[in-house]
């Protein structure tokens, strides 16, 4: 992610810094999936074109960095060094490859289940090989991951890599059971998106400190950053959806819509709309989600959305998310890396792709 941030000269040295232990990371993940298969060596190296931001082992490393300039970790060896890339450890790297490990399986799987055929202007794994291969290829996915969790000195990142695959999956069946729900509420979709998006990235977050030493304290201030910066993506991610364009985001628009997903600014719109202005609302979803969509009930939905606020609305919820993520990181200690986290979290609502 840091590549794509447009950062004062002052935070170049820990973006090459990361910038250098993401190389290792592509490695690590690269080895850990490697096949004498030639079926699968196939996929996995379309697997490795699908690598987009890099935002959840960015986070790992970005946030391994800012925990070691704070005071109070639990090693002896926290005093501070004049190269931030030193700072890493192996664990960094493996933590990283892990995380982006179960992000690349739920986003093969996402894919079968949406039906989708395009990601990051490629085609997606199902569209290219079916869904009986994207869905074995995902399980491979899944299963290195925790090959490489068992490299690791202690079984602690095995289990919480496990509950929060658990909680990634609970988020789906969630989501599956309320698809094509008008009565969905807010309150649920941020269920959903707690724990289908929010989850993960606010893991990453706590691997890179728990990585650097942190307290559980310290650990769990990263937490909860990750939490509010996760679900701020994912609710930009739901705008984009409705609101962007196919070319920039490198998939087509109205993705959700198409598939029954009621998301923010939807669900806000069906309250806030007079009752007849629902009924015209519902009847454009309805066309927008049926067996064949309608891609312009779904952009004619877009102005009606505007009018009631509900993009607004959106877009200041991700805001207000992003705010109280920075305010997380405010007791901890000054440096370039809890300075390029705070420069992440801002880019999650001011990025159009
Ligand atoms: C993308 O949402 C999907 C997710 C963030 C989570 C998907 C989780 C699963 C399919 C469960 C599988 C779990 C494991 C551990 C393999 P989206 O469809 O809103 O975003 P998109 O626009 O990127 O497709
Ligand atoms: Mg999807």
């Amino acid at each position: 992610m840091p590549a794509i941030l447009d950062l004062p000269p002052e935070l170049e040295p820990v973006q090459a810094a990361i910038g250098r232990a993401l190389l290792r990371v592509h490695e690590r993940f690269d080895r850990q999936l490697r096949s004498d298969l030639p079926a699968v060596s196939r996929l996995v190296r379309h697997i490795e074109s699908y690598r987009g931001k890099m935002l959840r082992p960015t986070l790992v490393l970005a946030c391994g960095l800012a925990a070691r300039e704070c005071p109070g970790l639990r090693t002896e060896d926290s005093a501070l060094s004049p190269q931030p890339s030193s700072l890493l450890s192996d664990a960094h790297t493996t933590l990283a490859a892990v995380v982006e490990m179960i992000h690349m399986a739920t986003l093969v799987h996402d894919d079968v289940l949406d039906e989708s055929q395009v990601r990051r202007r490629g085609r997606t794994v199902n569209g290219l090989h079916g869904n009986e291969s994207a869905v074995i290829l995902g399980d491979y996915l899944i299963a290195s991951a925790y090959h490489l969790c068992s490299q690791l000195d202690s079984q602690r990142t095995a289990l919480l890599v496990a509950h929060i695959s658990m909680t990634l999956c609970a988020g789906e069946l969630l989501q599956l059971s309320r698809r094509a729900d008008f009565s969905l509420d807010e309150e649920t979709y941020f269920e959903i998106i707690r724990r289908k998006t929010a989850s993960l990235v606010a893991l990453s977050c706590r691997l890179g400190a728990e990585a650097s030493g942190a307290d559980e304290g310290l650990a769990r201030r990263f937490e909860r950053f990750g939490e509010k910066v996760g679900a701020a993506f994912q609710i930009q991610d739901d705008l984009l959806d409705l609101t962007g364009r196919q070319a920039a985001l490198g998939k087509p628009v109205g993705q959700d819509i198409a598939k029954g997903k009621l998301t923010l600014p939807i669900i806000h719109h069906l309250a806030a709309a007079t009752p007849a202005e629902r009924g015209r609302s519902l009847l454009l979803i309805e066309r927008a989600s049926a067996e064949t969509p309608d891609v312009d009930a779904a952009a004619a939905l877009v102005p009606r959305l505007a009018a009631t606020g509900s993009v607004a609305h959106s877009r200041s919820t991700a805001e207000t998310l992003v705010a109280e993520a920075k305010a997380e990181l405010a007791p901890i200690a000054d440096s370039a890396a809890k300075r390029l986290l705070l420069t992440m979290a801002d880019a999650v609502v001011t990025r159009s792709a």
